[in-house]
């Protein structure tokens, strides 16, 4: 029994993750957690070994069968799942009751120094469950940009925020995917750790549209807006509230904050260097310049 559960299978790092982990074990022995299992089987169509499983985190009824023959949990939350009392709760209590221990748990950097983000308190309900884990702590996704990001760059050909100067760093989701998979498969040998996976560039909006601009035929501008023109502006946009409320506290706070660190981690897992964002934007260009 070496099955392992991925949760958030079709969202952007779980898919990266299939792939990597199809590198490394057995395809058989991935399991996609999905709710719609027609829509992930037409997503991993080039996985035909892969197996699916119904769940759901606000059915706590998907939960017996999907932890049932399982070794190893992938765990993602959700961005639109935030009640962890009502939703991780439930599901990691039934972990431990399934005796499955061994738990891969993707948060966030920096999640130590705020007890309020939910995945501050799922990393200590892990913890309080005396589960075996591994926390990967990403940083700033480069692919905010072609997802988040991406209606305001292609429709406006601006980047409209309210971080002013505040530096991110920018990882590849790829490059966390890779690292999960590794750990995941090494579990054993990195049990009771955390990971920080970090790019190797620390960058302002303002440094990160001038590497767009040096590659893109249409050029784009950073817009620096003041949190409540920027809850206006999305709210126009018919974006829902909390998603607003999240991107706000993502962008905004880190003009309060020091300067991320940069790990080491992804290279000494790999022997690789991350992504950098020249590569990245050249990578999208596509999508970026449309
Ligand atoms: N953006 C950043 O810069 C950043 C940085 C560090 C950490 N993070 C963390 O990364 C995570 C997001 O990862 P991601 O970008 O891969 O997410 P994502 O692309 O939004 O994918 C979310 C996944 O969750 C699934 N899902 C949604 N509701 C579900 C439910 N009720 N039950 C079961 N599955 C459900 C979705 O499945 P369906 O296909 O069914 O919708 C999808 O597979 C968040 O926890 C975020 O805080 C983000």
């Amino acid at each position: 029994m070496s099955k392992i559960l991925i949760t958030g299978a079709t969202g952007n790092i779980g898919f990266e993750l299939i792939g990597f982990l199809s590198k490394l074990e057995s395809p058989k022995n991935s399991v996609a957690g999905v709710r719609d299992i027609d829509r992930a089987k037409a997503k991993f169509h080039k996985y035909s070994d892969l197996e699916y499983t119904h769940f759901d985190f606000t059915n706590p009824e998907t939960f017996d069968n999907a932890l049932n023959g399982i070794e190893k949990v992938f765990l993602l939350r959700p961005p639109n799942i935030a009640n962890v009392d009502k939703y991780f709760k439930p599901f990691i209590t039934k972990i431990k009751e399934n005796k499955v221990n061994k738990i891969v748990f993707l948060s966030v950097q920096g999640v130590e120094k705020s007890k309020v983000i939910p995945h501050h308190k799922i990393e200590q309900l892990i913890i309080n469950n005396k589960l075996d884990y591994v926390f990967i702590r990403p940083s700033y996704f480069m692919q905010n940009l072609t997802t988040t990001l991406l209606p305001d760059i292609q429709n406006n050909r601006e980047i409209i925020l309210p971080s002013g100067n505040a530096k991110f760093n920018w990882v590849d989701i790829k490059n966390i995917a890779e690292a999960t998979a590794i750990l995941l498969n090494q579990f054993d040998h990195y049990k009771n750790q955390i990971v920080e996976i970090t790019g190797l560039e620390n960058k302002s909006f303002e440094s990160v549209t001038s590497i767009i601009n040096s590659i893109v035929t249409h050029p784009i501008k950073y817009r620096n807006v003041s949190p409540f023109h920027f809850y206006r502006i999305k709210k126009q946009q018919g974006l829902p509230r909390g998603m607003i409320i999240v991107m706000l506290l993502l962008h905004y706070l880190p003009r309060f904050q020091k300067e991320p660190k940069i790990s080491s981690s992804y290279k000494k897992l790999t022997g690789k260097n991350p992504t950098d964002l020249k590569t990245f934007v050249e990578r999208e260009k596509v999508l970026l310049d449309k």
